[in-house]
């Protein structure tokens, strides 16, 4: 689940310009920061409900939208809380936080996929950070020779 919540952060923070955060490359869905606090978000609901929460005030947790430092210092506590319970036997022993884990994760996984449906939208994606470019013309030239 962190590592779910760090691919996230990686591919909305890295791949999009901080500029081109507030894009919105669909008008059916949010702008791109939007996603960067609702998931950690949701996932600290889901974790209260479950244990006590990082942030009782929702109000605030709310303006973290706002702001990028705040809102990712915020992802980074709840990634930090989940890293902790995972070295934990609560998630097994505990049903609700376990549940409360799988929720999130699969929350995150939608919206990964979403979000990555929205980068083929955007005309300011950059190429994900730390993965080499594939050579497409090289592969395509051994495509043709596989054909004979
Ligand atoms: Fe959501």
């Amino acid at each position: 689940m962190a590592q779910a919540l760090g691919s996230m952060e990686s591919s909305n923070v890295e791949m999009f310009p901080k500029e081109a955060l507030r894009e919105q490359p669909n008008t059916l869905r949010n702008p791109v920061i939007f996603y960067l606090g609702h998931i950690p978000i949701f996932e600290d609901i889901h974790l209260a409900r479950a244990t006590k929460p990082l942030q009782p005030n929702r109000r605030i947790i709310n303006k973290f939208l706002k702001e990028l430092s705040d809102t990712l210092d915020f992802r980074e506590k709840v990634c930090a809380r989940i890293a902790a319970l995972s070295q934990m036997q609560k998630p097994w022993q505990d049903r609700l936080i376990g549940r409360a884990l799988w929720i999130g994760f699969e929350h995150e996984g939608l919206h990964l996929e979403i979000f990555l449906w929205m980068t083929l939208m955007s005309p300011n994606i950059l190429p994900p950070p730390d993965i080499p470019r594939p050579d497409f013309i090289r592969m395509a030239e051994q495509a043709v020779r596989n054909l004979y």
